[in-house]
């Protein structure tokens, strides 16, 4: 679950994000929209702890992320596609990450299979959409 509690950004003169309450559930599937400017980004980033809000809170599980024992065991996230290095296969990057944080190889064949990426995974990132 991710709980929003009054969350708040202010950059100078720029309320980016205003008073925010929401919970997101786990088990569904939940879309975050608004036009561009809206605060979708600033939000993610308060909620991954990438930004400090000014005021408010972004719990992951009750807990603010920074606070998590292992984070990627519980939070997964891109919020910027373009971060991937174009030359690694989607297979290879995931696997730095796995291998890093004690995850077994295993289960990023399980997670491209999942979401029925396997047939592409060894497929160099910078040719993707
Ligand atoms: N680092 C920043 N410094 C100053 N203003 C920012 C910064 N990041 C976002 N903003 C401003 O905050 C508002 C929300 O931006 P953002 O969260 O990127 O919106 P969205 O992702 O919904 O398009 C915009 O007005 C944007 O210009
Ligand atoms: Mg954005």
């Amino acid at each position: 679950m991710i709980t929003l509690w009054g969350l708040t950004k202010r950059y100078g003169d720029v309320l980016a994000v205003d008073s925010l309450d929401l919970e997101v559930r786990p088990g569904r599937v939940t879309g975050f929209l608004g036009p561009n400017g809206a605060g979708k980004s600033t939000t993610m980033r308060m909620v991954l702890g990438l930004d400090h809000p000014t005021s408010g809170q972004a719990l992951v599980g009750g807990r603010p992320y920074r606070e998590l024992d292992r984070p990627l065991h519980h939070v997964g996230a891109v919020l910027d596609a373009r971060a991937v290095h174009p030359g690694r296969s989607g297979r290879a990057h995931l696997l730095a990450l796995a291998r890093t944080h004690r995850i077994p190889d295993r289960r990023v064949d399980e997670v491209l299979e999942q979401v029925g990426l396997a047939p592409v995974a060894r497929r160099r990132a910078g040719t993707f959409s």
